[in-house]
């Protein structure tokens, strides 16, 4: 009998578990950090069992490992990739399908990102700086015309990036916050990374790589603003979509093709810049501008929410496809299906600036699926009661599928009307009005000088 183990236990992690659990006939293990009731239930059903502990603490994940005689393993939360988790299963000879500390670097260290892809020609680069201290990083703003994305180097769990003339008013404010990232350690003691400010329409592209080749996923969209019209302070994200052609509608098949070329590039420069491979998913944050497409960041693991996007709609043995690539020979045993998504995070009152906790929540889950939607429990507890409670972070993804983006967005939100209590969502994510509004914004471009292969060389 398989024994798959998941790290982590939110929203991202039950739509794997429910996909994993689908295509294959492995018994379910999750290391949580909450009683996470959606992936428990799929735990008992298989015969595994969830054991909340501290993700971040390699030794205590080996130790409920070892005790299950897992053989598979997989985490995706950030924090517990650089705290060595995957290295420490790999050490007790558990194949392990996410980054090691070392290969995850492109994600926990966006300066180490940065200089890799300049060192090796990676294409999609923009003008960027790293600082470690004030007075060089306040010329750098100035040279950009205060223009600026002030990033610290760390992570800090999706909310530490802030955008001149979003976050910050005045290139005083780029100053102060650049000044505050550096002395108050934000992001770790790493410093500053400053970067061009560029406009364009975001998009994801995540693969499973095995350090040598790569499958791509659907693209998908993320929306990171808190409010409706893209406005408010940054989230880990309200919803995202993704369409039925695995393209987007403002992002073309040759956009996902230089997405791909990007991020077989960036993992080839890893190998040739350490020796190591990078095996795990690799998610790509890209930004489409009138200049071509450039590289946001590198994340080494599935985005949430934008795993539920693909993850809900994958068909095949996901344990066996991430097995191959544990082995440094990635052969998917699936597909995903020809359907778009619309996601909506629901998430408590008052979030992301204080959230209201420990509030009951009531789920009508026969109605959710009567709409074709799925629903993944993210950040909610089941108490002893038997009711759900919001705990502080992103409550409940809802996911509507259809043919059409249009049909997904008006079955999710129907299915978003089943949740009853104090929580909220965008309404706006996947309606035709927003995304017209990305096309057009895509289509106000000026034409592009120079074909994409004229850049660089091919792989
Ligand atoms: P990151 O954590 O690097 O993904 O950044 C969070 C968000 O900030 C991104 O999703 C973008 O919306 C925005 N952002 C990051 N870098 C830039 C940039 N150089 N120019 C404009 N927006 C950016
Ligand atoms: N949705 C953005 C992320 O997972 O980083």
């Amino acid at each position: 009998m398989e024994k798959f183990l998941l790290v982590g236990s939110g929203g991202r992690e039950h739509a794997i578990a429910q996909a994993l659990c689908e295509g294959s006939k492995a018994r379910l293990y999750v290391a949580a950090s909450s009683n996470n009731p959606g992936i428990h239930a799929l735990c008992l059903k298989t015969g595994g069992e969830m054991k909340t502990l501290d993700i971040h603490n390699p030794a205590q994940v080996a130790q409920f490992a070892k005790a299950n005689s897992i053989s598979l393993a997989f985490s995706s939360p950030d924090a517990t990739l650089e705290a060595g988790v995957s290295d420490k299963l790999i050490e007790l000879g558990i194949p392990t399908a996410s980054p090691t500390r070392a290969a995850s670097r492109l994600e926990w260290d966006k300066a180490f990102a940065r200089k890799l892809m300049k060192k090796h020609n990676v294409p999609g680069q923009i003008k960027y700086g790293h600082f470690k201290s004030e007075k060089p990083a306040h010329a750098f703003i100035d040279e950009l015309g205060g223009n600026v994305a002030i990033k610290p180097v760390g992570l800090t769990g999706g909310k530490g990036v802030r955008i001149s003339g979003i976050h910050l008013a005045t290139i005083e404010d780029s100053k102060k916050y650049a000044s505050e990232v550096i002395k108050s350690g934000i992001g770790g003691k790493g410093g500053v990374v400053i970067e061009e400010k560029l406009d364009g329409e975001e998009f994801t592209l995540q693969a499973f790589s095995d350090g040598r080749k790569l499958y791509g996923m659907p693209l998908v969209q993320d929306h990171k603003l808190a409010y409706e019209g893209d406005s408010g302070p940054n989230t880990g994200g309200m919803g995202s979509y993704s369409d039925a052609n695995h393209l987007l509608p403002f992002a073309p098949a040759h956009d996902y093709f230089e997405g791909m070329r990007i991020m077989t590039k960036i993992v080839n420069s890893f190998h040739k810049e350490t020796g190591g491979y990078f095996r795990g998913v690799l998610y790509g944050q890209f930004m489409k501008t009138a200049d071509g497409i450039k590289v946001i960041e590198f994340n080494s693991r599935f985005g949430d929410p934008e795993a539920m996007n693909v993850m809900s709609i994958f068909k095949g043995d996901l344990f066996s496809s991430l097995h191959s690539l544990s082995q440094g020979d990635l052969k998917i045993d699936g597909y995903f299906e020809k359907k778009a998504t619309v996601c909506k995070y629901l998430v408590p009152e008052g979030y992301p600036i204080k959230s209201l906790t420990g509030q009951k929540l009531s789920v009508d889950l026969p109605s959710v699926s009567a709409h074709g939607a799925k629903i993944y429990f993210a950040s909610i507890e089941e108490k002893e009661d038997g009711n759900l409670y919001t705990l502080s972070s992103r409550t409940i993804g809802i996911v509507g599928i259809a043919d059409t983006i249009g049909e997904a967005q008006s079955l999710a939100e129907a299915a978003c009307a089943h949740v009853k209590g104090p929580v909220w969502h965008r309404k706006d994510i996947g309606t035709a009005a927003l995304i017209q509004k990305r096309v057009d914004h895509v289509l106000s471009f000026p034409p592009r000088k120079k074909d994409y292969s004229e850049d660089h060389d091919l792989i």
